[in-house]
């Protein structure tokens, strides 16, 4: 069974994390979008490991880690990255692929990113600055550079030097020689080269084996190009037709969507957030979690739990269950809140608005519910967990609609709650 590990809020629900502890019943893990704006924390044994760009599954040994053609590769993030694990005495080796069709960020693409935030002033979105947006306009408008085009060829020559050329036009107080970046492209071509394959092939293949792949999504859904708060949202689709697109396989290779959920919510960078808590309860939830970007260490922004977005997540991606990650960071509040339904003026929305500023001019609805005392860090198993916690789950599985398959109660991988009485027991066996 081939499961698919999505956002299904702001993206730092966790993704990391869950990936990395069901990554044992799986062969393979398949990052399909983003790129190195993503930050995937995982904590094995008091170290901590931070995954941009390499499947977070890439700490167990034997597995292989497969990044699709739907990512946009920084090839200096990714050298970066791989020498950081080496130090760390993981060998990526040949456990890394890389498809042929995924379009590469090049140094102008981030130079653009910051341009473009600065032209926007009041209006920015808050990007990572890591060339993201940039990179994939290049891929739509038809001008990008793939891995598999990383060859001395007359065509690189050519396109290297109308889009420096490009890049020279919008930015003039500095040019770039667009010879440079040709030979440094051919040298990152000539690093990536043991690594490249098709990787749509590859699981094609592999699925026909009956090998087990696990699918990782970076960002959120309501970060998603088309589904989410546009336009402060990232540029890739991190809802689940992202996976199919950007694995290039077809829809019946998904057998299950987990959707990841913090307990309650954060947001990094612009846009609306209804729930924002901007007094002392936001303030210690940021600090008990620890909220600040695992990418770029901004703060980040806290509110209660959104059933409406979330809600809206489990039906466009088809979410079977959650993951509901961070529990722990509840312990101690005398109430939780749960955001039902969204008021404006008269009238109350119990879906989300297409349009960012109608989602700002929101009014939560709220349910407030008891908290718990005794604290939930670290247990690993439900009826562990204080009644009080226990009903509060109960309630997000209603306001939801899925089951909560799993729960964390902590970073490591030992801190878990895996509910093996609901689907996940099929999923983990
Ligand atoms: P991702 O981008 O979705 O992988 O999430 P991030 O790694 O950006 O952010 C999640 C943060 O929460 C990381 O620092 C994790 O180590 C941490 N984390 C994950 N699950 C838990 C949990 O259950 N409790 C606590 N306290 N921290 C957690
Ligand atoms: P993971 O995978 C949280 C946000 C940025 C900004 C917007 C656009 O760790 O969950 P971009 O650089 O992508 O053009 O920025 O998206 N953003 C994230 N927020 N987690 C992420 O990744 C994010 N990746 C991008 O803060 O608001
Ligand atoms: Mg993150």
């Amino acid at each position: 069974m081939n499961i698919a590990v999505l956002g299904a809020q702001w993206g730092d629900e966790g993704k990391g994390k869950i990936v990395d502890l069901l990554t044992p019943h799986f062969s393979l893990v398949a990052r399909y979008q983003g790129g190195h704006n993503a930050g995937h924390t995982v904590y094995v044994e008091g170290r901590k490991f931070v995954l941009h760009l390499i499947p977070s599954g890439i700490l167990h040994a034997g597995v292989r880690c497969l990044i699709g053609n739907g990512v946009v590769i920084d090839p200096e993030a990714l050298f970066r990255e791989v020498d950081e694990l080496a130090a760390f005495g993981i060998e990526v080796g040949d456990r890394l692929v890389i498809s042929d069709k995924a379009h590469l960020i090049l140094p102008y693409h981030r130079e653009l990113d910051v341009l473009s935030e600065a032209r926007r002033g009041e209006r920015k979105i808050g990007t990572t600055s890591r060339g993201i947006g940039p990179a994939y306009e290049d891929k739509i408008g038809r001008r990008g550079i793939r891995v598999c085009d990383l060859v001395d060829t007359p065509e690189l020559a050519e396109a290297v030097r109308e889009n420096v050329h490009a890049r020279n036009q919008i930015i003039r107080d500095t040019r770039m020689d667009w010879q440079a970046v040709y030979e440094q492209l051919l040298a990152y071509g000539d690093r990536m080269r043991r690594w490249t394959a098709d990787v749509s092939l590859l699981l094609d293949d592999a699925v026909r084996r009956g090998e087990r792949v696990l699918i990782e999504g970076a960002q959120g859904t309501m970060l998603d190009i088309d589904h989410g708060t546009y336009p402060y949202v990232t540029s890739s689709n991190a809802s689940i037709g992202g996976a199919c697109t950007g694995l290039g396989i077809p829809p019946q290779a998904i057998h299950g969507v987990l959707g990841v959920a913090k307990a309650y919510l954060t947001r990094v960078g612009e846009g609306p957030l209804p729930t924002e808590l901007h007094g002392a309860v936001g303030e210690r939830l940021r600090e008990t979690g620890q909220e600040y970007g695992a990418s770029t260490g901004r703060p980040r922004r806290c509110g209660w739990f959104d059933a409406v977005a979330v809600r809206y997540a489990v039906r466009v991606n088809g979410i079977n269950a959650l993951a509901l990650t961070k529990m722990d960071v509840l312990d101690g509040l005398p109430t939780v809140d749960i955001c039902t339904g969204y008021s404006m003026g008269e009238r109350t929305l119990d879906a989300l608005p297409a349009e960012a500023r109608t989602l700002a001019a929101c009014t939560p609805v709220y349910e407030s519910w008891p908290g718990w005392s005794q604290p939930t860090r670290g247990v690993t198993r439900f009826d562990d967990l204080p009644v009080e916690a226990r009903r509060y789950v109960a309630r997000l599985e209603e306001v939801t609609g899925v089951p909560m398959a799993i729960i964390s109660t902590g970073s490591d991988r030992a801190e878990t709650i895996i509910r093996r009485d609901t689907v996940a027991g099929h999923w983990f066996s």
